[in-house]
């Protein structure tokens, strides 16, 4: 698709009235200041952003590239920067954040309190021997206490890794034992959609599998009461341990370049990586983009619905927005309970200005509107509304639209968030009040990111031309590391070809008119479905590892109106291959045995089966055949290069 031929909206009245970065010359002359001194500019804002303890001499350090630093000198403390530092500003009494349970009952917690329980916490953390730069690992349900607990190893110097609550034993405990843990937070279960979840279970169910003799310690939240499995020498309550402790505690000034957290994500190949964040940079990122992105402003309310286990959920809901004092809004639950309506009646509950959410969402609240007039947005006050913003993966143009008019009301920019775990924050995104916005581009570079797009030399390739996406130039909130493999750091995002440019995985094309981006989606091996990224080598060995059933496995992405992308796996049995009934029965149950492996959001869509897999004679699988395949298209690739041709009507054949 090309930016070209899509309508420009122009910016609407209620965005242009005294934002942050009010129109196009305001854009272009912080471009032009990062331009003429790229090191200046970053540490300029890092001035006025962020509080430090011992101020930095010096903004970037690229003399070890790509191991890149910022204000490497300067110390810190990024709970200090969101909490102490809002009490110091008067804001005590300041809500932080409003929570709305699944069942609905909303709790509030100020500034001041939300200070006295995470030092509570951290005091917690320090007696139970968690020092600086130990890891932990918080596999926590939406909550406010999940937000305490992030913000309290903040405190201490703790390096988080949070797990998403989705996610199985298997790759919680691989995680755990990555990161080598000392302590895992969790809470007894997780309500999501009127139902209880186990948590803690899963948590002794890691522990379990071994590997993870790092972890002393196990702090239990207390959410629903449930029955839960103890072991005493381990296990902790969490109210009773933070009922012990002092609401007082001084923050470890750490160096800038201190890892923040360690969060894993999927890559084309291997296990999931451990993404390592800094703590100046990335704050530095979190609380600029909040502000500029958003045009955040003091009375706003501001809610953002992804979860703490994703990297939308760090930057959008535990840094960036308290470390601005605004007040925000956390949700436990799914949009579609107890009605597809839950998220309207949320905006006009609370207030809401500022909302951010996933393309999937709106794409299924669409659909629920559309069969249901009581759930759509036109029966609800939404008033509120000043901005909204898209993330996670592409938003097609129809439900740019939509979300615009009908949730936006048609006065509400729809700021399109181009970002990635590794990136930290907003990379490609509209400024509200100053970018004409174009349905499906996230139209220009934030001030200071040198995006660009390439060939595969590293060459820049002309405006209306596809190619590569890359970053030309280290940018504060950038991922340091991969956590104990820097070399696959340097191998996946810094590949020789490309010239010392990052490389963002994505493909990109600009408008040969106003050089906006668009995504076209990924490059390489990894899936984003309904915002969820994953590796399609994760799933095949996922798949393969079932040994009493599977011989062989390839897993491919095909394109799905409300998840974005659905994950289709072409599997060869041990056995011979299964129709009708039995086909279904044998799908079902693999199906169970990834969401096991990985979790449920990894379960296959499609699964084929097939007496073999389309190969080159050389032996390899021919993947690009498959996506076809899925897709259902008629085969008009030439397949003389194919082993055994015949396969792929066998595949074509759904169970
Ligand atoms: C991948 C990163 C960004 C935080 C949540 C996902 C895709 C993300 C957009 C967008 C088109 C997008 C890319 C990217 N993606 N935002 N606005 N338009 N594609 O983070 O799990 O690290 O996934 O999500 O493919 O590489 P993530």
């Amino acid at each position: 698709m090309s930016a070209n031929k899509a309508k420009t909206h122009p910016i609407p009245i209620t965005a242009t009235k005294s934002a942050h970065v009010p129109d196009m010359d305001a854009y272009r002359q912080l471009v032009a200041e990062a331009e003429a001194d790229y090191s200046g500019y970053w540490s300029r804002l890092a001035r006025e952003f962020l509080s430090w303890k011992t101020p930095f001499t010096q903004g970037l350090d690229d003399s070890r590239a790509p191991f890149f630093t910022w204000f490497e000198d300067g110390t810190l403390n990024v709970s200090y920067n969101c909490l102490d530092r809002q009490v110091e500003r008067g804001l005590g009494d300041k809500t932080a954040i409003i929570f709305e349970a699944d069942d609905g009952q909303v709790t509030r917690i100020d500034y001041r309190e939300l200070l006295a329980r995470t030092c509570r916490m951290a005091n917690v953390l320090k007696a139970r021997g968690v020092k600086k730069g130990d890891r932990v690992v918080i596999y926590m349900s939406m909550s406010i206490e999940g937000v305490i607990a992030m913000q309290a190893c903040a405190r201490v110097g703790a390096t988080h890794s949070v797990v998403f609550g989705g996610f199985s034993a298997q790759s919680l405990r691989d995680r755990i034992q990555d990161a080598g843990a000392v302590m895992v937070v969790t809470a007894d279960e997780q309500v999501r959609g009127g139902k209880q979840l186990p948590l803690k279970a899963i948590v002794d169910e890691a522990i379990a599998l071994g590997g993870c003799e790092s972890v002393a310690n196990v702090l239990v939240y207390r959410r629903t009461g449930g029955a839960v499995g103890w072991n005493a020498s381990r296990d902790r309550w969490l109210h009773d341990e933070m009922q012990a402790q002092s609401p007082a505690c001084e923050p470890e000034w750490v160096g800038a370049e201190h890892p923040l957290f360690v969060l894993y994500t999927s890559g084309s190949t291997g296990k999931p990586k451990g993404v390592q964040h800094s703590s100046g940079g990335y704050l530095l990122h979190a609380a600029l983009t909040t502000l500029w992105t958003f045009d955040l402003r003091p009375d706003d309310v501001f809610w953002c619905t992804a979860d703490i286990g994703w990297v939308t959920g760090h930057t959008y809901i535990t840094y960036g927005p308290l470390a601005l004092g605004a007040t925000e809004v956390i949700f436990e639950g799914v949009p579609t309970y107890p009605d597809a309506g839950r998220f309207w009646k949320m905006i006009q509950d609370h207030r809401v200005s500022v909302f951010y959410t996933a393309p999937t969402a709106i794409r299924s609240l669409i659909k629920a509107a559309e069969a249901d007039e009581s759930v759509h947005p036109k029966r609800y006050d939404l008033s509120s509304l000043r901005i909204l913003g898209s993330v996670g993966e592409p938003i097609n143009p129809a439900a740019w639209e939509w979300f615009h008019q009908h949730v936006g009301g048609g006065h509400c920019p729809v700021v399109d968030t181009f970002w990635q775990t590794e990136t930290g924050g907003h990379m490609i995104t509209p400024l509200p009040g100053a970018t004409p916005l174009v349905p499906g581009s996230c139209t220009l570079p934030f001030p200071g990111i040198a995006a660009a797009i390439v060939d595969e030399t590293g060459n820049d390739v002309p405006n209306g031309q596809g190619g590569i996406l890359v970053v030309k130039k280290p940018w504060p909130s950038m991922i340091r590391t991969i956590w104990g493999d820097p070399e696959r750091f340097k191998s996946s995002y810094y590949p020789p070809e490309l010239k010392g440019c990052y490389l963002a995985g994505d493909g990109a094309i600009r408008d040969a008119g106003t050089g906006y981006f668009t995504i076209t989606g990924r490059i390489d091996d990894v899936l984003n479905v309904s915002g969820h990224r994953m590796g399609t080598m994760e799933i095949e060995s996922a798949l393969v590892s079932c040994t009493e059933l599977v011989a062989e496995a390839a897993v491919v992405g095909r394109p799905d109106e409300t998840t974005g992308e659905a994950i289709c796996a072409f599997v060869v049995l041990k056995r011979t291959r299964p129709s009708g009934e039995e086909a279904r029965q044998i799908a079902d149950k693999l199906r169970h045995w990834v969401a096991r492996e990985i979790g449920p959001i990894a379960k296959p869509k499609d699964i084929r089966f097939g007496d073999n897999l389309p190969k080159t004679r050389s032996g390899k699988i021919m993947r690009r055949l498959l996506r076809s395949v899925a897709k259902g298209e008629t085969i008009t690739q030439d397949t003389s290069t194919l082993e055994n041709p015949a396969i792929l009507e066998q595949l074509a054949q759904k169970n």
